[in-house]
This record gives C-alpha cells, structure tokens and sequence, in this order.
C-alpha cells in the first residue's frame, strides 16, 4: 500500500465499511497507483482545482464494481487480474488529457482528436511500465469515443464470446456509468422509460460537453449505428445493449435474480456493501 493513500480517501457518502474495503481492495496495487502520482500527476497540487485526487478515488470505485462483475461472469483468474488492474489504471492520465485538450483546444484543436492522441500516450506509458497487453486493451476500451463504441459492438455482435471480450464490455459498461466515486443510485421511472445510472451518466457528460451533445459525429453521421444519435446518446445506448447482455450473462450462470437489467448498476453495489459488511 502506498502511504498516503488512506489520508486523502475521503469520499463522502460511502459508509466506512464500504471506505475500508475499497482501501483493503488497492492493497496490492502500488503498480498502478505509481502511475496515478508519476506521470500522472493526480496527486500533486493544481492551483484552483486543489488536485486530482478524485480521479483515483473514481478508479478505486470502478475497480471495485469490475471485480465484482467479473466474479460473477465467472471470469478466468488471469483475465480478473487484468480486468481489476485496467480498472485502477483507466484514468491514470485524466489530467495530461485534459491538459493536453485545454491547450490543444485553445490553439484551435478538435478536442476529441487531442484526447485520442492522449490516450495512445498513455497506451505507450503502460506499456513501457511492463503492463500486459490485455491491460492495455482494457484500458483502451474505456470513454465515449465513437471508435470504441463501434468496438464495443463488434464484440456484441460476434457469435461467441470470449471470456476477453466480456472483460472488455463489463469494463466499458462499469465506466460508462459509474458517477465519480458515488453508489449506484436505483433505476427509476421517468416520464414513460424507467432511467438508471447509464442516463444520468450521460445527461450529465453532454451537459458538460455541450458542443459534443449538438450534433451526431460528423465522420459517422451516416453510420447505421450512429445515425442520427448525438455521442452521448450513442453512448448510453450502447451502455444499455452491454446491461442486456451482461445481465443474460449473469442468469445463465445462475446468479441471483436481477430485476431487470435497468437495475445492474445497483446490483452490483448492493453486492459490494453486503462484502464490506
Ligand atoms: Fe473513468
């Protein structure tokens, strides 16, 4: 365990119990941590902002819920490790991405083309730092770009899956939702549709990015996927086509009974504080 970890772990919200098992759940990750403090820079102060922090405390979430996810997938130990390991690492390089975006975009860059080219700037780090292929792939799978949209539904669409594969999606899924460092809260009904944590995500993700939110990606406005969908909703629907088949997943290898698939993200949290108990 890396000293001071602990001591900056303050998210609120958690009860202690649920605290204590996410810090217990990093004990053997100095790995990846490292890369969180160096070149990441996530722990070193940033003026106003204070630090970044929070983005390690999002990947020890996230990491939490993949390995509780990937036990239910019955997942094969290598690829477990690997899904936990990309899991704490898939924000590693947040704030040089969106430093680089902020700089780039300033110049007159296209801020996604400057995230991409950020993310291959982290693939090269991992490796370097002997990180396996699978972990770099994992990494890779994680954001709402559209090529790793159409990624995630090339593997959708395949006749079998392989256990990889279902690594990439629970990966891909648990980011996709997961809202800081926060609990899942419950699906509800909305209007006419029942809402849960993958919209709530993504209304906020095209609040935030409102330009993005205008218009479907021009390169695949034409795409029979895309069509007419704006990034964010192409994203919440492609979450919501990984709930289905995870949640399939998780009936035929006879886990306990899921509402509806709209209620995987609590799930997997109610998993989570019955294991910290
Ligand atoms: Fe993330």
């Amino acid at each position: 365990m890396i000293i001071g970890l602990p001591e900056f772990f303050q998210t609120s919200g958690l009860s202690p119990e649920v605290r204590n098992y996410l810090l217990l759940f990093v004990e053997d990750r100095d790995k990846e941590l490292l890369l969180h403090k160096d070149p990441g820079g996530l722990w070193e102060p940033d003026g106003k902002k204070g630090d970044w922090r929070n983005v390690t405390e999002h990947c020890l979430m996230v990491a939490a819920r993949a390995d509780m996810l990937g036990r239910f997938l019955n997942l094969p130990k290598d690829v477990q490790e690997g899904l936990d390991s990309a899991a704490m690492l898939h924000d590693f390089y947040k704030r040089r991405e969106i430093e680089m975006m902020k700089n780039g975009t300033i110049a007159g860059g296209d801020g996604l083309v400057i995230a991409w080219t950020a993310g291959k700037e982290s693939e090269k780090i991992l490796r370097r730092a002997g990180f396996s292929e699978l972990v770099i792939s994992l990494v890779g799978c994680v954001g709402g770009f559209p090529q790793i949209i159409l990624r995630m539904k090339e593997i959708l669409d395949a006749p079998d899956l392989k256990p990889e594969d279902v690594a990439h999606l629970a990966l891909h899924y648990i980011d996709g939702y997961t809202n800081g460092s926060s609990l899942a809260e419950p699906a509800v009904e909305e209007g006419d549709k029942i809402i849960n944590d993958v919209d709530r995500r993504n209304k906020k993700n095209a609040e935030r990015y409102s330009e993005l939110a205008k218009q479907s990606p021009p390169e695949y406005k034409d795409h029979p996927f895309f069509g007419k969908m704006t990034l964010f909703e192409a994203q919440a629907a492609m979450s919501h086509l990984i709930e289905v088949r995870i949640t399939e997943i998780l009936h035929d290898n006879g886990g306990r009974s899921i509402k509806s698939q709209l209620h995987l993200p609590e799930y997997i949290d109610e998993c989570i504080i019955e294991a910290a108990a």
